[in-house]
């Protein structure tokens, strides 16, 4: 394994695989996440990636099957993408306080983070690579390995080949205008906005065109969402819903639980984030328990496929407080009051109301 970059300000949930994420003031201190801020997710150890031999595969439901080198790649007409990632699992925390969720990890609410991505429209290697009228779906295949049930794989997921073609969806091998850092997937990951993190395959190896989803644990099994009854010993894993783009999400970063503020006026700071390229419509804040919303002001900057930072002046009589955001996208959807309402055995695409207890004084 190569050595890791320093994440000075990361707090490090699993050391390997390498799982960490920012803490929630630092996470909305801008609206792009400085790289080495940006949360990793990896479910198997950072590859070492050899960039002379290094080829991308284009094979499956193509009439010219491809094998490109970096210098081929770059050849291609180059993009700049705005799009925040979040993770499936992000805020599982609050579900496994309704009812334990054991082996997943115990994200708090700041797997997600937001940069300027560089690379090439996926659309464009796809085009060269001249796809058969039968393909329906992209399978992406990492570099690294991770081991599930006794079998050791390479990560991988799939997304649907109509998506595969929005100009958004990008091979990207720049962050922010840097290279790629290794732990975000150096050389080449594909960033899928709107959709679930786990489809932004990072160390990409292969694009494959299918009629059907990819058959990786990551798309057949893991990141599907079952209903509340279904566990690990009754799960009958065709039936659930392949995740993909993520649902309405809003979080409270400023002030956190347990936070000791003088009473008064108070600022409270937050992101929120629509799923599929829609947008946030409006972000709404409560210390009635949901009775009565406040609405709150959006930062300027940001897309459908970003979040929106966002903040709202409350005035805090001396006491405790339970602080709530909600969030509703440009289809009028919005959250679930509970984590409850959403519990699944995975821990996945929880969005209910964020809350945040406070003391005033
Ligand atoms: N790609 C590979 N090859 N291996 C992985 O473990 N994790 C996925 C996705 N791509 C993963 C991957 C998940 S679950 C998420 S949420 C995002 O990468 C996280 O991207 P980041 O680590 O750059 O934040």
């Amino acid at each position: 394994m190569p050595p890791l970059e320093p994440q000075p300000r990361l707090r490090v949930r699993q050391e390997s695989p390498l799982n960490a994420e920012p803490e929630p003031g630092a996470l909305i201190a801008s609206f792009r996440t400085p790289n080495e801020l940006f949360f990793i997710r990896n479910h198997g150890d950072i590859p070492t990636v050899d960039l002379e031999t290094y080829r991308l595969t284009i094979d499956g439901l193509v009439e010219s099957p491809l094998s490109l080198s970096l210098g081929d790649l770059r050849r291609f007409a180059q993009a700049t993408v705005g799009a925040t990632l979040q993770c499936a699992g992000n805020r599982r925390r609050e579900l496994i306080e309704v009812s334990p969720i054991p082996n997943e990890l115990p994200w708090s609410s700041e797997a997600i983070s937001n940069a300027e991505w560089s690379g090439i429209p996926l659309r464009q290697a796809l085009l060269a690579a001249n796809p058969r009228p039968e393909a329906r779906h992209v399978a992406f295949l990492g570099l690294d390995e991770t081991e599930r049930h006794g079998h050791r794989f390479q990560f991988g997921g799939s997304i649907p080949l109509e998506k595969a073609m929005h100009q958004q969806v990008l091979l990207a091998d720049a962050m922010n205008g840097e290279p790629l850092p290794p732990a975000h997937g150096a050389p080449l990951r594909v960033v899928v906005p709107g959709y679930i993190g786990a489809r932004s395959v990072k160390w990409l190896s292969r694009l494959t065109l299918r009629e059907t989803p990819s058959d990786n644990y990551f798309q057949a099994k893991a990141y599907r969402l079952f209903p509340a009854a279904v566990g690990p010993d009754d799960v009958d894993w065709d039936t659930g819903l392949m995740l993909g783009e993520a649902p309405v999400n809003s979080v409270i970063c400023s002030p956190a639980s347990g936070d000791r503020l003088p009473a008064g006026r108070v600022t409270v700071r937050g992101w929120a984030m629509a799923g599929g390229g829609r947008e946030i419509a409006r972000v709404d804040v409560s210390t009635d328990g949901g009775g009565t919303w406040q609405t709150a002001e959006l930062e300027a900057g940001g897309s459908g496929w970003t979040w929106r930072l966002w903040q709202a002046p409350l005035d805090l009589a001396p006491g405790e407080h339970e602080i709530l955001c909600r969030a509703f996208d440009s289809a009028a959807q919005t959250q679930p009051a509970h984590p409850s309402q959403v519990w699944n055995f995975k821990g996945y695409a929880n969005n209910a109301w964020h809350r945040v207890r406070v003391v005033a004084a």
